[in-house]
């Protein structure tokens, strides 16, 4: 993908991360997902005191775009780190927020960019990170 759109996602992802939610975990995540037609939804991930309703940066960003009637989806950047260290590290999305790329995006085509910062950054496409996962496709064999 073009450097310029990826360096875009990836200050996005960091500048929403500070809106991050996180009295429990202190782990600030931040996303941002950018739709075929040029559409960014930024996303950080949201808490809760029952623990379970809490919603990952990843999962914010899609279902606020797909609210508003987007499904083309072409990438992905995601930034996370603790609120003491900052980012330190590549913060890889969890299973379920996985899943739910699969749902919406083509595993050859959709790019997930994992940063550490704007120079520092991993691409790879949906398959790598969700081999064999079960989409709708399956319920129709
Ligand atoms: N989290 C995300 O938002 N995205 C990820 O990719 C990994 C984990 C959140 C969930 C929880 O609020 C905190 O990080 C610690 O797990």
């Amino acid at each position: 993908m073009e450097e310029k759109l990826c360096i875009e996602l990836i200050e996005r992802a960091i500048a929403i991360r500070d809106a991050a939610y996180t009295p429990y975990s202190k782990f600030k995540v931040g996303a941002s997902l950018v739709t075929d037609d040029g559409k960014f939804y930024d996303g950080c991930n949201i808490e809760n005191a029952a623990y379970s309703p809490s919603n990952c940066a990843e999962r914010t960003a899609f279902f606020k775009a797909v609210s508003e009637g987007n499904y083309n989806f072409k990438a992905i950047a995601i930034v996370g780190g603790s609120e003491k260290e900052g980012i330190k590290d590549y913060c890889p999305p969890c299973g379920v927020c996985r899943q739910v790329m699969a749902e919406f995006c083509d595993k050859e085509k959709f790019l997930i960019i994992l940063a550490k910062s704007k120079n520092d950054y991993q691409i790879f496409k949906l398959k790598e990170i969700l081999p064999y996962g079960f989409t709708k496709n399956d319920m129709e064999k």
